[in-house]
């Protein structure tokens, strides 16, 4: 079996969730960017993840998901400023699996990921009450995904890998 981690990251957190998952794997196994991957043929399964940018999935993100999944087995995986829990994540991760519909997801991670100090920055000198609130959130993020975090996506890839045996 041949597994692939593939990953958008803007300031690593993403990343980080992506060598804790691709470490868990047995066998064999490629880890590279997103925008390293031209398609998903010869690999039994994907592993696939991105940062939550402006309350949605990444445009290349969604381009890739709607072009190479079709058939594929594939595992999800997200990082995000807001809790684990926010309401809005039932939403992503719904989008994910309507734009991915003719794929077998197998499941799904999502995790915290500290937010840039550019970002705090720019959403606290916001004139919007919702992005002022949305960077008061900001400290709240520093130090994720911490080891709590990266140990959970270890066991999200082993169950993963375990539906497939
Ligand atoms: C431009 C920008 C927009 C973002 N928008 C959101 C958002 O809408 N909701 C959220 O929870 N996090 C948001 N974030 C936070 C990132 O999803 C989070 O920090 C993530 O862990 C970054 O992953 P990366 O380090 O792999 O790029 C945003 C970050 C940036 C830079």
């Amino acid at each position: 079996m041949k597994t692939l981690v593939t990953y958008m990251t803007q300031t690593g957190n993403t990343k980080t969730i992506a060598e804790a998952i691709y470490d868990e794997i047995e066998g064999e196994k490629e880890i590279k960017p997103i925008e390293d991957i031209r398609n998903l043929e010869g690999y039994d399964l994907a592993f696939i993840g991105f940062p939550v940018l402006q309350f949605d999935i990444p445009p290349n993100v969604k381009d890739f998901l709607s072009k190479n999944t079709h058939g594929k087995n594939i595992a999800i995986f997200m990082t995000h400023a807001v809790p684990e829990g926010f309401e809005a994540i039932h939403s992503w991760t719904g989008s994910c699996a309507q734009i991915a519909a003719d794929a077998n997801i197998i499941g799904t991670f999502d995790c915290q990921g500290e937010l840039a100090q550019p970002v705090i920055d720019m959403l606290l000198q916001s004139d919007d009450p919702q992005m002022k609130t949305f960077g008061d959130m900001g400290p709240s993020t520093k130090g994720q995904p911490d080891a709590s975090r990266v140990k959970k996506a270890k066991e999200f890839a082993k169950g993963i890998l375990a539906k497939l045996q």
